[in-house]
């Protein structure tokens, strides 16, 4: 079987982490924390980094350190990952969705303003599988309703918006650090701003709320969502290597594109202000095919492919649905998305053998369709 992801983690982790364990800073007190905060930052363009425990825990910190009133609205894709509503909805605040572009998977920006009302504070673009958001736009759009913006680059480490790395472009950027990620520490997570107000905010939220003045007295609900020191040695070595993992995705793109350009499938795109780091190759069936994802994903594994399939839309949550969000509301291309779309292999360590047997068993099961 060909696995859908693989992580690639270089030597150059083991005497960071072997210092941790040397000198017993194991925890989240420790050198490599700061070390890894300042080197992430400085990579997105942002001032300040604040290490959290995941990325789900970075998007809760996010809109918490907004501090915005109960009932405030934010708008978010519906093709998403329950992450970013549950980070919404956790603070108080009102999840509204909007539609993704059918090419980009990207939060339809058309849509945004239509949106828009009242109690709107802020919008929550997701990075989608290595393909910016429109950030010029975005951030314009934003400023004109005076709204603030939390990126969701989890899965989007290094791309660009004519020249500028995302996470550093809205007030907060989000990442996580998962092992299917770009860079990699295992679980991991991170905000970058270049506020030094959020970024006070976001230690607060991240450790309890402890107060500077006297320890174990609190004035505030807050969270243990600390990374450890161990977590952070890797980090910083996977940093390192990040302009060779993006390369290696670059390259994966080309040669998949090369082998599966004409055959009744939708493939990943690049906008002319875009760098796409193309985290993971997906697939969206042409409407000819005559079978679904799932069937398409069961046919291929059958044949040695594993695949994953796409987000299931934030309004066809039973979970969120139950909470009395999105009555009625539809966003069919979400829901295409969910049906007729699936990613191939796409790990860093994947080979030119590899992407070419891959794509002459998909040529062969649309083949036979
Ligand atoms: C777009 C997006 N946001 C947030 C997350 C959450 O990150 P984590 O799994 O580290 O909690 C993910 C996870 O994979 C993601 O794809």
């Amino acid at each position: 079987m060909i696995p859908v992801c693989e992580p690639l983690i270089g030597d150059n982790v083991l005497p960071l982490v072997r210092d941790c364990v040397d000198t017993g800073w194991i925890s989240s007190e420790g050198r490599y924390i700061r070390a890894f905060e300042e080197k992430w930052a400085q990579y997105c363009g942002a001032a300040h980094g604040v290490a959290v425990a995941n990325g789900t825990c970075a998007l809760q910190v996010a809109v918490g350190a907004l501090e915005l009133p109960a009932g405030s609205e934010i708008i978010l894709p519906s093709f998403t990952i329950i992450s970013c509503a549950i980070a919404v909805i956790e603070a108080g605040c009102v999840p509204v969705l909007v539609d993704v572009e059918p090419d980009t998977w990207n939060m339809n920006l058309d849509e945004v303003e239509a949106k828009i009302t009242a109690r709107t504070r802020a919008i929550m673009p997701v990075h989608m599988f290595g393909h910016p958001v429109d950030m010029t736009r975005l951030m314009e759009l934003a400023a004109r309703h005076d709204l603030r913006v939390i990126e969701d680059a989890a899965e989007s480490h290094g791309a660009e918006v004519n020249g500028r790395r995302v996470g550093g472009i809205g007030d907060m950027g989000c990442f996580s650090f998962y092992a299917n990620k770009i860079i990699t520490t295992g679980e991991g997570g991170m905000v970058v701003t270049s506020d030094a107000v959020y970024a006070e905010r976001l230690r607060s939220l991240r450790n309890l709320c402890f107060r500077p003045d006297r320890r174990f007295l609190h004035t505030e609900i807050g969270h243990n969502y600390r990374l450890t020191n161990l977590q952070a040695a890797v980090g910083v070595a996977q940093v390192d290597c990040i302009e060779e993992h993006i390369r290696r995705k670059r390259w994966m793109a080309e040669n998949y594109r090369a082998r599966l350009q004409g055959l009744p499938v939708a493939l990943p795109v690049e906008r002319n202000w875009a760098k796409n780091v193309y985290w993971m190759y997906g697939l969206v069936l042409d409407d000819e095919v005559p079978f679904d994802a799932t069937e398409f994903a069961r046919r291929l594994r059958a044949r040695g492919v594993d695949t994953r399939p796409l987000f299931l839309g934030m309004h066809e949550q039973p979970v969120l649905q139950g909470r009395n969000l999105f009555n009625g509301e539809k966003y069919p291309v979400t829901e295409r998305l969910a049906k007729r779309g699936l990613y191939l292999p796409s790990g860093l360590t994947l080979t030119e053998a590899q992407i070419d047997e891959v794509s002459s068993v998909v040529r062969d099961v649309l083949a036979s369709a």
